[in-house]
């Protein structure tokens, strides 16, 4: 079925067809995740992702509770235990050039404040599955896949039989968690697909599925009779460090008879990892297994462990991916979206075209002066070449990113074709697209007005770090953003559906497409759950652009009540106390500070805030007894210059302990750390008696916290 038989699906056939798409979407799921045994290829799979996309994209209502596309993954295998990480199996952050490389050594650089050599590890990036094996007293004790990073499978007795895998150690650590990918090579790979391909049995789509399937049998004497490979690159759980730098750590994993890739270097700056980074590329096709790129790592373990981590990914590690695959393609027409914040943004449609196994057809235009050819300081790019609806150009894709065109061939271009025109004028709402001085993107004026902003507004306001409402996701605001009867256009009409429905005798929700008598009352409940709502949470719904879950958490612990908070931010004008007190907290700087004034200045957006806060229960901040944490729930300030650790780290460290990091010395500062070149901040400390410790006695008192 082509985009034209799609045009003209019923409502019924859609449904019928989504029913079917998430049919062979899950069985499909289960046979590459579960079952490690995929039945289609990538690109059949993809294409069925983006019919089902299509379909719900014309019919949202239609959108299944199941939906295959809010899909990721598929749950554990049935029949193995459960282990619950002691640490965390994380994941990396991915480079896909050289720049995010530099970039990656200049953040590990500014946020130790370390200026001298910094050396790093570079070892290529197995194409495997990951493992963790725990030894305890020297015995392997028990064997599990990452899972989701927090519980995966024991897969003890399996891990037993591969030969890479030492049953005992001599000289261990007590506690040792040995991490690293399992694997299979080429030439095992290949023998073992022709012999399951002999004896009738399924033969697997590559190494990498072949090596998951393998070590997840529920009986262990079929992974004994495939040949599976073991590197070690990293550890979890010890009880004692294995060394002072990941270099000499890996090293001792080799001395404790691990196999480790011999292809592991150390290298000073980005240069060398670049170099080094050329070398593996060019033997990659001679390796005998399968890699996807190089990982690099801090070397000294003191600074990974300032470093630390973000959510699911190490401050000190990034993996450098080969590169991206590219296709040349026909640009048939150039669409406009409007998102939450009013930014028009560019999106191309292709010829659809297969780019490493996916069929792409569309991709990231990144906004007017990329189309133009010009950089967002106005310098050229592709050496100054404007990209024309009607042009041959080229698609882009790197791991899951979204697509992008990267570069067009001029030779191509059709004599008539004429430069694009960038909409000045919003293509949903009329109202005027403007570009502020400095900033790439043009916005939509029209604020609330825009029905685009809006619904995107609202999807922001339910979505899973804001108001996490069960039962009302995208697709149903969509619903009830465009109804007649219980429209939905502002946050606060959320909260009086159930009442108007029952105002008209809760006849109108129940009948309504995908909604029966008990989902409408579970919706309802499901609401009515949300009306108490902390307060970051609440600050960050209001979806004000700058306003992310940080800045939003950082008002919250500032301000602590709704009231508070509303109060400063109405009154808050560049000159006033209010102001200058916004800006003193930390982190808060004047565009962050000028967009949310504006917000809760601006007439027809603060009559829906406070539409919004009349129907909620704000929860005031609590502080986060942060485990025994000394300085829970204490106002911190750093002044001066600090040694050990830079700024970003001070504060981070401080936060994570449940303190409020604030900017500027006041009566209600707890501890003042003041480092040499103190000045002003000190004296105003001694003024208001507040206890002042320098670098180390702070250290001192967050100490094992
Ligand atoms: S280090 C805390 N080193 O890649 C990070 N991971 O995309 C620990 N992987 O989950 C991982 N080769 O399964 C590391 N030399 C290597 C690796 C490697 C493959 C896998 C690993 C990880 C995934 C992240």
């Amino acid at each position: 079925m082509d985009g034209t038989e799609l045009d003209q699906l019923t409502e019924g056939e859609a449904r019928a067809e989504l029913a079917r798409l998430a049919q062979l979407l899950e069985q499909a799921n289960r046979a590459y995740h579960t079952l490690d045994a995929p039945e289609i290829s990538d690109a059949e799979y993809d294409a069925l992702k983006r019919r089902n996309a299509a379909i719900e994209a014309r019919f949202p209502a239609l959108k299944r509770a199941d939906s295959p596309s809010d899909r990721v993954g598929a749950p554990l295998a049935d029949g193995f235990g459960k282990v619950a990480h002691q640490v965390r199996m994380l994941s990396l952050e991915n480079a896909f050039d050289d720049a995010d490389v530099t970039d990656f050594e200049d953040r590990v650089r500014k946020y130790l404040n370390h200026a001298g050599d910094l050396a790093f590890t570079a070892e290529p990036k197995i194409d495997g599955l990951s493992l963790s094996l725990r030894y305890e007293r020297g015995v392997l004790v028990q064997a599990a896949t990452r899972g989701d990073g927090e519980v995966g499978e024991n897969v003890t007795e399996n891990a037993r039989t591969i030969a890479d895998i030492p049953q005992r150690l001599v000289g261990a650590p007590e506690v040792l968690e040995v991490r690293g990918e399992v694997y299979m090579s080429h030439a095992d790979f290949a023998a073992l697909n022709a012999r399951q391909a002999a004896a009738g049995g399924k033969t697997f789509a590559n190494p990498r599925n072949a090596a998951a399937g393998s070590l997840r049998q529920l009986d262990p004497a079929i992974t004994a009779a495939r040949p599976l490979r073991f590197f070690a690159y990293s550890w979890g759980a010890l009880s004692e460090p294995l060394a002072t730098t990941q270099h000499d750590a890996i090293a001792r994993l080799a001395q404790l008879g691990f196999q480790i890739n011999p292809l592991t270097r150390l290298c000073h700056g980005p240069a060398d990892l670049l170099d080094h980074y050329r070398r593996i590329e060019a033997q990659r096709a001679t390796l005998g297994y399968d890699i996807d790129g190089v990982v690099y790592k801090v070397n000294d373990l003191t600074l990974q462990a300032r470093l630390g981590f973000r959510s699911a990914t190490p401050r000190w590690a990034i993996a450098h991916k080969f590169a991206a695959e590219l296709a040349w393609t026909e640009l048939l027409g150039i669409d406009i979206q409007v998102g939450r914040t009013g930014a028009l943004s560019p999106v191309a449609r292709l010829r659809p075209v297969t780019v490493g196994g996916v069929v792409v057809s569309n991709a990231t235009l990144h906004n007017e002066d990329y189309i133009a050819g010009r950089d967002a300081k106005g310098n050229e790019i592709r050496g100054g070449k404007d990209i024309r609806i009607g042009d041959w150009v080229q698609v882009f894709r790197a791991g899951d990113v979204i697509p992008k065109v990267a570069d067009v061939d001029l030779s191509r271009r059709k004599i008539d074709a004429q430069p694009y025109v960038f909409p000045k004028e919003c293509p949903e709402c009329g109202s005027p697209a403007l570009r502020e001085e400095g900033d790439a993107v043009r916005r939509c004026s029209g604020g609330l007005i825009c029905p685009a902003q809006a619904v995107e507004r609202l999807k922001h306001f339910v979505s899973r770090h804001a108001f996490d409402i069960e039962g009302l996701g995208a697709k149903q605001i969509e619903m009830f953003f465009r109804d007649a009867d219980l429209p939905v256009k502002t946050p606060a009409d959320i909260f009086t559906l159930a009442a108007r429905d029952a105002a008209n005798g809760l006849k109108r929700l129940k009948n309504r497409d995908g909604f029966g008598e008990t989902s409408a009352r579970k919706l309802f409940a499901a609401i009515e759950d949300k009306r108490r709502i902390p307060l970051d949470r609440l600050i960050f719904a209001l979806g004000i652009r700058h306003v992310g879950e940080v800045a939003a958490q950082t008002f919250a612990r500032h301000y602590s009540t709704w009231e508070a908070f509303e109060a400063a931010v109405t009154h808050a004008r560049p000159g006033s106390v209010e102001w200058e007190q916004l800006l003193a907290i930390d982190g808060v700087g004047a565009t962050l500070a000028s967009s949310l004034v504006a917000a809760f200045q601006n007439p027809s957006e603060r009559a829906a805030i406070d539409a919004l806060a009349a129907q909620l229960e704000v929860q005031p901040v609590v502080w986060r007894a942060a485990a025994d944490s000394p300085v829970a729930g204490k106002t911190v300030v750093f002044t001066g210059t600090l040694e050990k650790m830079t700024r970003a780290e001070a504060k981070a460290r401080a936060e994570a302990l449940g303190a409020k990091v604030a900017g500027s010395v006041s009566a209600k500062t707890d501890i003042l750390v003041a480092g040499p070149g103190a000045g002003s901040k000190l004296k105003e400390a001694q003024k208001h008696g507040v206890t002042t410790l320098d670098e180390d006695g702070w250290l001192a008192l967050i100490e094992g916290a």
